[in-house]
């Protein structure tokens, strides 16, 4: 596992994150879930990444349970805040960073986290009111750093223009072979910010992995079929975008690597992108996600790729 600087933190990330929406404390039983978290470990990954909003809690309670195995030093710890944790708890407001910073290391049976993410932007507070708790929270020792999800650049440079206040040092957008937006502003300013991605969704849902087949069923062990987990899974039942994903096995086999393997490593080409944080429903995805660190793809490559999925990318 190859490790990279996380903005202008002092962290230092695995290329490869292990996530945990939809998957632990909710679709994925939990033996299951702890296994793939100890096969991360056992693969070099350092850097776990929650949110309050998971499983409603209990995403950060399974961490918390099966984190407390290993030694606090030996792994980086993001969660986030924002999406509603009851009817009146939501949003960015000073009260709510307070209350759900307390209810975050509770439930993850710490005294801190790493980084403390925005999960996304708080148009009904002012953002001078987010940075300044933000900052409490950092000065308390509740989180070391701070970042945000899915922020637009007017957004990222507001934040950035407001003096005496901590400095975000990462972004987590959704990015992959399918989904490019964060190239054309988010990653340039970020880039010059000292901010760098760690982004959701490499895999889209599993869909580049090239396991959901044209005309063939859902695979039966598939998040598609699992009504725990599949809100958002329109992607596997998109015959033409499938046929296209298919003839990424090709570029995958030329380079002796897995289908997962290649959409990991077309993420982690960019400089900016600190990590690829995974899902992984099984141990033995996790192995295979892992080893995407340090893969290297050439020009011709990923000129391929292009070739092939042009019609279906959102960029
Ligand atoms: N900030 C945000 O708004 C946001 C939004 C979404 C996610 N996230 C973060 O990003 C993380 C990853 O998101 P994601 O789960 O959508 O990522 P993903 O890695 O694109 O998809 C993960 C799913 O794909 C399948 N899969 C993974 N590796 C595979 C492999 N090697 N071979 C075959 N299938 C494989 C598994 O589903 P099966 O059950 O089908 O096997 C797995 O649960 C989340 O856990 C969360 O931490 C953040």
């Amino acid at each position: 596992m190859k490790y990279r600087q996380l903005g202008s933190s002092d962290l230092r990330v695995s290329e490869i994150a292990l996530g945990s929406w939809l998957t632990y404390g909710g679709g994925v039983d939990s033996d299951t879930a702890r296994a793939c978290v100890r096969q991360a470990f056992d693969c070099g990954i350092n850097f776990i990444d929650t949110a309050n909003v998971y499983a409603h809690g209990a995403a950060e309670e399974f961490l918390g349970a099966t984190l407390s195995d290993y030694p606090r030093k030996d792994y980086i710890l993001a969660t986030k805040l924002y999406f509603p944790m009851s009817q009146t708890d939501s949003g960015l407001s000073a009260q709510q960073i307070h209350k759900q910073i307390d209810a975050s290391l509770t439930r993850l049976r710490t005294d801190y986290v790493d980084l403390y993410q925005c999960h996304r932007y708080d148009h009904d507070t002012p953002l001078a009111e987010t940075m300044q708790a933000l900052t409490e929270v950092v000065d308390a020792g509740k989180a070391r750093y701070v970042g945000f999800s899915e922020w637009g650049p007017e957004q990222i440079g507001a934040a950035l223009d407001i003096p005496d206040v901590v400095r975000f040092v990462s972004s987590q957008p959704q990015y992959s072979m399918l989904w490019r937006d964060p190239e054309r502003e988010v990653m340039p300013l970020c880039a010059a910010s000292g901010i760098s991605q760690i982004v959701w969704s490499p895999l889209a849902q599993g869909v580049l992995t090239g396991k959901y087949r044209p005309g063939a069923p859902l695979p039966a062990d598939s998040r598609a079929v699992n009504p725990a987990m599949n809100d958002f899974m329109d992607r596997a039942k998109d015959d033409k975008l499938l046929s296209a994903v298919q003839q990424l096995q090709a570029i995958a086999d030329d380079l002796d690597i897995s289908m997962a393997q290649l959409a990991l490593a077309w993420v982690l080409r960019q400089a900016n992108v600190s990590s690829a944080i995974i899902g992984a429903s099984r141990p033995d995805q996790v192995t295979d996600n892992a080893g995407a660190s340090g893969r290297h793809l050439d020009a011709h490559a990923i000129a391929r790729i292009d070739n092939v999925l042009a019609p279906y990318v959102r960029s």
